[in-house]
C-alpha cells in the first residue's frame, strides 16, 4: 500500500516538474512575426509604412494581443522625421512616433548623422500597422548634378505586454527598459524579437542640384542685366538729346 502511494506521489512530481518544462521550453513561444515595409507617395515628402502581422493561428494569440510593439528605425543622414510633425501626430492620436536624438531639419544631407524614430502601436486582432512621414534633405549641388541614393533599413522590433507572459517563453535576452511610446516618460520592459522580412530595403533617389547649371544661370542672367543697363543708359541719352534739340 505505501509503495502505491509513494508510486503516486513520484508520479505527481514527476508529472508537477515536466509540465512547467514544456510551458517554458524555447519552442513554445513560437513567434511567426512578418513585416511589410513600404515607402509610399512621391517627392522629398514621403511615407513609409509597416505592415506587422503576428501568427495567424488563433490559439497563439494570447501571447500578444494587447502587447504594444515598438519599431526603432534608423533614418540615414539624407532623410529626416520632423519632430513638430510627430508630435502634433502624438495630440492628435494619429501616431504614436517620436525622435530618440534631436534633429535638426534644416541642415542639408552633407552636414546631418543618421537618427533614430521610436514608433509604438497596440497588437489588435494579431497585427498593427504603422507609419511614419518622411523628409528628404536637399544635397549641396555639385557639377554635374544627378541623384543621390537614400537607403532605408529594416527596423528593430520589439514587445511589451502588460503582464509577465513574455516571462514563460525564456528569451535569452534581458529586457530593454525604455519609454512605453512617445507621449509619456513611463518606462515599459521590452523584448527583441526576430521577424521575417517580406519586402526589401528601401530605396529612395533625390535629385541633386547641378552648379554647371548655376553657371549657365549667372552668366546668362549678368549677360541680361548687362544688356538692360545699355538699352537703359541708351534710352535716357536719347531721351537727354532730345529735350536739349526741344529747348534750343
Ligand atoms: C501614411 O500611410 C498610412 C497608411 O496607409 C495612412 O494611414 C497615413 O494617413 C499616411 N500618412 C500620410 C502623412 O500620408
Ligand atoms: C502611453 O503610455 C502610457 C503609460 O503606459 C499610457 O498611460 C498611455 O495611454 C499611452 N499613450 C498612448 C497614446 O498609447
Amino acid at each position: 500500500m505505501t509503495n502505491i502511494r509513494a508510486f503516486f506521489r513520484n508520479t505527481l512530481i514527476l508529472v508537477a516538474l515536466f509540465i512547467p518544462s514544456v510551458f517554458l521550453s524555447p519552442n513554445f513561444c513560437k513567434f511567426n512575426i512578418k513585416v511589410k515595409q513600404t515607402l509610399k507617395n512621391e517627392g522629398f515628402h514621403r511615407n513609409i509604412t509597416y505592415g506587422i502581422i503576428f501568427n495567424t493561428e488563433n490559439d497563439e494569440r494570447w501571447l500578444y494581443d494587447g502587447c504594444l510593439v515598438g519599431l526603432t528605425q534608423k533614418l540615414p543622414a539624407g532623410v529626416f522625421a520632423n519632430p513638430d510633425e510627430l508630435s502634433d501626430l502624438r495630440r492628435n492620436k494619429k501616431l504614436n512616433a517620436a525622435l530618440k536624438n534631436p534633429v535638426n531639419v534644416e541642415l542639408p544631407t552633407e552636414v546631418s548623422t543618421p537618427n533614430n524614430v521610436y514608433i509604438t502601436g497596440k497588437v489588435v486582432d494579431g497585427r498593427v500597422n504603422l507609419w511614419l512621414p518622411v523628409h528628404a534633405r536637399y544635397h549641396q549641388a555639385v557639377a554635374g548634378g544627378g541623384s543621390a541614393r537614400n537607403e532605408i533599413g529594416p527596423p528593430r522590433l520589439f514587445l511589451a505586454c502588460p503582464d509577465k507572459r513574455l516571462d514563460l517563453c525564456n528569451l535569452n535576452d534581458t529586457p530593454i527598459v525604455f519609454l512605453c511610446n512617445g507621449s509619456s516618460r513611463e518606462k515599459c520592459k521590452w523584448k527583441q524579437l526576430s521577424y521575417t522580412m517580406l519586402t526589401d530595403t528601401l530605396i529612395w533617389d533625390v535629385p541633386v542640384g547641378n552648379t554647371d547649371h548655376y553657371y549657365v544661370v549667372a552668366i546668362g542672367t549678368a549677360f541680361v542685366i548687362i544688356i538692360g543697363s545699355l538699352y537703359l543708359l541708351k534710352a535716357i541719352h536719347d531721351c537727354k538729346v532730345s529735350l536739349k534739340k526741344k529747348s534750343s
